[in-house]
């Protein structure tokens, strides 16, 4: 399989691509440090700390952050496989690619197994060179169709779609899931089994059951079952916020690694913080500056992306979470929220500064 070097960091050896060079996982076992090396196919990454596929909030300006920042590997929000949708403004803006950030994951969502054949078939036409698979959105319905972890319940139809889209395209295929339909039926390792059969190159498990949804806490008893049944790659999902929950994870799963959603709100640095961390690293702390310079470069990239209105609006929502990241208090959001020029959100930020943070 080919990779397309960009003006990124990645290079290339034998047929193994290596992303971010920098950054390098290791694992703690019963104290024992070693390097696994995560390979999704041909595409090794540099750490096996991934950024969630997150709607409405991991779109290309936060995705581009977070690589940057450390991430092994940042997926794309969802883009819905049903043809009539293809060409929206939302799919295409989903469906936007930065070439440096390599391998460039997205992800695809639908129940029918040719549709998303075919979905995934064009992504890899625009630049895709990981397709991944939602089973996991516990949403009833994604645009009318019963996808996402619904399809946990018929193997069958799952095995189909992961059958048709590793056969439609020559690039990794990789799948998200949760750990069944609800805590009586978790068939996590059976899904595992199926998608390994199918072809499947690498396997994130969200640590709840569809029933669940985001209540109670993420168990990863599960994904330990399904390290043990597969041979592919297993990424663990859930409630994961720091390095030592990440290095526990994984040694008590024997995970590859970790996905990293929620708690990289407001802070896409969280994933290549942790990664650092398990690497044996000291993890750098971003003082305010570091911070703020941070928070000014995704407003930028959200005004550019989107334009002056909507990128304004969408604005207000990372920043908010920045904001009560940094503990400013709600009367400063609001006055933030209040601003309705890309300028005036500019320089909110920029005069910014940690006594005012302390004041509030
Ligand atoms: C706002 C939001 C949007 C999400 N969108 C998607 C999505 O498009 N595809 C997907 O597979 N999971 C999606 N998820 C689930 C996350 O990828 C992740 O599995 C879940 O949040 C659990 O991980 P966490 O505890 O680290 O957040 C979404 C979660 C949130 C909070």
């Amino acid at each position: 399989m080919g990779v397309t070097p960009g003006p990124s960091k990645l290079r290339r050896v034998d047929n193994v691509a290596f992303v971010n060079p920098s950054v390098i996982v290791m694992m703690d076992v019963s104290s024992h440090w070693f390097l696994p090396v995560v390979a999704v196919g041909p595409y090794k990454l540099s750490n096996s700390v991934l950024l969630a596929p997150m709607a409405g909030i991991t779109d290309l300006p936060f995705r581009r952050l977070a690589w940057r920042l450390g991430a092994g590997m940042v997926y794309g929000e969802m883009t819905v496989a049903r043809p009539d949708l293809w060409h929206t403004r939302k799919s295409t803006e989903r469906r936007r690619l930065d070439r440096c950030i390599q391998p460039s994951t997205v992800q695809i969502a639908g129940a029918e197994p040719r549709w998303l054949a075919d979905i995934a078939r064009r992504h890899v036409e625009d630049g895709a060179q990981i397709i991944d698979i939602n089973m996991g959105c516990p949403a009833k319905k994604v645009c009318d169709q019963a996808a996402g972890s619904a399809l946990l319940r018929d193997e069958s139809l799952v095995r189909a779609i992961l059958e048709a889209v590793t056969g439609a395209v020559d690039v990794p295929v990789t799948l998200k899931i949760r750990t069944g339909l609800c805590p009586s039926t978790r068939n996590a390792v059976a899904i595992a089994r199926i998608a390994e059969a199918s072809g499947v190159s690498a396997l994130t498990v969200h640590g709840r059951t569809r029933a669940c949804r985001f209540r109670g806490s993420a168990e990863h008893r599960t994904v330990t079952d399904v390290v043990a049944s597969v041979a592919i790659p297993v990424f663990a999902n859930g409630d994961i916020t720091n390095v030592d929950q990440a290095k526990t994870v994984m040694a008590r799963t024997g995970a590859a690694g970790v996905m990293i959603g929620r708690s990289a709100l407001g802070a896409p640095w969280l994933p290549g913080q942790i990664a650092q961390g398990l690497a044996g690293g000291k993890p750098s702390e971003l003082d305010f500056a570091a911070r703020i310079d941070i928070i000014r470069t995704h407003l930028d990239a959200m005004h550019g992306f989107y334009g002056i209105e909507r990128g304004v609006k969408i604005a207000r929502k990372h920043v908010q979470w920045y904001l009560q990241r940094l503990g400013l208090d709600a009367q400063m959001i609001k006055s933030f929220n209040r601003l309705d020029l890309p300028e005036l959100q500019q320089r909110f930020l920029s005069e910014l500064n940690p006594t005012l943070v302390e004041a509030a």
